[in-house]
């Protein structure tokens, strides 16, 4: 089975896909991590995130592995285990900026079918439904307010200890949100045969059951 759930940043997709994945037994797989991953090497390497040609050349200099252990992701970015270096609001910029790149896009595409292809799954992105996994048997457009999704995030990164205010974080997310939603190539936008759900007055447990109930709709659970 292939769920595809999509959505802006910090629609709660990650938390939702989680327990999803573990109450049906199936794969977490978040793709967003990926780019991120892109982002970080870009970053070391000391390269522009607005220099697409110099991002596109060090594509070749990467090797990125994504596998499974007791169901958890695990990253390796040539043979480095990336772990939390990627979870940082500089990286999701950068992770912003060059998922826009067509040819990253393309260097990412086998990675994340090749897991389709051999698991059940739960992915989470922003072009699953409509780019990598178009034959899903449900695809989720899970979206939420700017300000309910800041707030989420905000609490998140000071809990990591991160330095940041609500506005800032508001204000990524606003132009996070238009990068990724006018940028040409698989822009964030639901599928035709995706289901919008607006989980702004959900926690993450109604919003579990609302795409169990989603689910039940399309397929046999
Ligand atoms: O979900 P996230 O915040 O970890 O994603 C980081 C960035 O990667 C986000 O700005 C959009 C991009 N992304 C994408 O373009 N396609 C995906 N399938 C997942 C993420």
């Amino acid at each position: 089975m292939k769920i595809a759930l999509d959505g802006p940043s910090g629609a709660g997709k990650s938390t939702v896909a989680k327990a999803l994945a573990k109450r049906l037994g199936i794969i977490y797989v978040d793709t967003g991590a990926l780019y991120r991953t892109i982002g970080l090497y870009v970053k070391r390497k000391g390269i522009d995130k607005e220099d697409k040609e110099g991002i596109i050349s060090c594509l070749e200099e990467i090797d990125l592995n994504m596998e499974f252990k007791n169901s958890e992701q695990i990253i390796t970015l040539n043979g480095e285990v990336v772990g939390d270096n990627i979870r940082t609001g500089e990286i999701a910029m950068y992770a912003s900026k060059v998922s826009a790149i067509p040819e990253v896009r393309s260097f990412l595409l086998n990675t994340q079918r090749d897991i389709a292809n051999k698991n059940s799954v739960v992915m989470d992105g922003r072009d699953i439904g409509t780019v990598i996994l178009p034959d899903a048997e449900v695809k989720v457009f899970m979206i939420a307010s700017p300000e309910a999704r800041a707030e989420r995030r905000y609490k998140e990164l000071i809990a990591k200890g991160e330095n940041c205010t609500l506005e800032s974080v508001l204000a990524d997310i606003n132009l996070r949100d238009k990068n990724d939603s006018t940028r040409q190539t698989a822009p964030c936008v639901p599928a035709d045969d995706a289901v919008i759900f607006d989980n702004s007055g959900y926690n993450v447990e109604q919003s579990v059951d609302r795409v169990i109930e989603i689910i039940k709709s399309k397929v046999e659970i």
